[in-house]
């Protein structure tokens, strides 16, 4: 099994995974042969990417950190939540579905502790209408195992991941066309996108189940190191740790989606924007544990080596992630096995799609 962009995908590719609509409902199953009548569906459902099946990818099965099923309740449990603060005004002290996303979050955090093994593998399998769900749930869990990898404590990890679910909350009350628009924003639009931090921090407030921990990641999670950042401009560590953690997850999964720079980023790509990028806004401590917790290069990626072969990742390295068992191809079939950490001049140059 690989994921596979929806640009690459072809008639005659089976689905490996489910894919879901934005109502998370099923949209193809599992096995299903993509016609082109499918390819078509989810395009008009702005689906990114599926995994697929083929001879190249036989046999290569990996596990996220989370299930497709509690990713995508958490998903559920977001826009719920989103939802009922839209009917009730922004009043967040009657919203029973605020309950729902501490249980989810409780759920992940079993899961990550039962499997400490387990790396973090962004993939978005639903349309981008889900996007700011999606980005949710994907930063929540994000955000929860680099703060395991921090050996910061449960009560803490719990209200971090609470606070991430949480974090964009404020942009229900940002209208659409401000918050979808591709042209450059006016002065004014940026000063009402920016006030997302404020509106999410009023709506918690009146909530008990919200932590004042959790309160914080939705209030300042667009501070920066260097102090350019909002609504206070606070600078080094005026900006408590759990805020930068969210900071960054929240930075990796935007420009990893297709949302702040055109086509979907492999995570070597997002990571190493994040390197360059963000040397002074963002905490590098931070950072390292954040590569330590990504699946870098997980089982289905297609790479290309220093050699100029093209292979295809069959088992990650958790040791060191940039060297994982390769399955090289030639003509469009199978060849020799290498194993990255038996030949330490090959290196992968880039990931690519085929
Ligand atoms: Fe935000």
């Amino acid at each position: 099994m690989r994921l596979k962009s929806l640009e690459y995908v072809e008639s005659g590719d089976i689905i490996g995974k489910p894919v879901y609509d934005d109502k998370c409902q099923l949209l193809l199953a599992k096995n299903v042969v993509l016609s082109q009548n499918y390819i078509e569906r989810l395009k008009k459902a702005n689906i990114q990417c599926v995994y697929i099946e083929d001879d190249l990818s036989e046999g290569i099965e990996f596990n996220n950190v989370i299930s497709d099923e509690l990713k995508i309740r958490s998903i559920s449990a977001v826009k719920s939540v989103f939802k009922d603060m839209s009917e009730n005004k922004g009043h967040s002290y009657q919203i029973k579905s605020i309950e729902s996303i501490k249980s989810v979050v409780e759920e992940i955090m079993r899961v990550i502790y039962d499997n400490p093994s387990t790396l973090y593998c962004m993939a978005e399998l639903m349309g981008t209408d889900m996007y700011t769900y999606n980005h949710s749930a994907e930063v929540a869990v994000l955000s929860m195992l680099v703060a395991k990898s921090m050996k910061l404590n449960e009560t803490f990890i719990q209200k971090i991941g609470i606070g991430a679910m949480l974090h964009d909350i404020g942009k229900m009350s940002i209208p659409g066309e401000v918050l979808n628009k591709v042209e450059p924003l006016s002065e004014a639009e940026m000063k009402l996108v920016k006030a997302h931090v404020q509106y999410g921090y009023d709506m918690l407030k009146e909530n008990d189940f919200i932590s004042p921990l959790s309160r914080q990641i939705v209030l300042l999670h667009h501070e920066k190191l260097n102090g350019v950042g909002y609504p206070y401009g606070l600078a080094g560590d005026q900006i408590p740790i759990h805020v930068r953690i969210v900071t960054l997850c929240d930075i990796f999964n935007a420009i990893s989606s297709n949302r702040a720079y055109k086509g979907r980023l492999n995570a070597d790509e997002a990571l190493e924007i994040l390197r360059t990028e963000a040397v002074y806004e963002l905490d590098r401590d931070i950072y390292y544990h954040m590569l330590k917790v990504v699946n870098i290069y997980p089982p289905g990626t297609v790479v290309e080596l220093t050699n100029g072969e093209i292979g295809i990742v069959i088992k990650e390295n958790h040791e060191a992630q940039t060297r994982p068992v390769v399955q090289v191809i030639r003509d469009r079939k199978k060849a020799e096995v290498v194993d990255l950490m038996d030949y330490l001049t090959l290196f992968i140059r880039k990931t690519i799609e085929i």
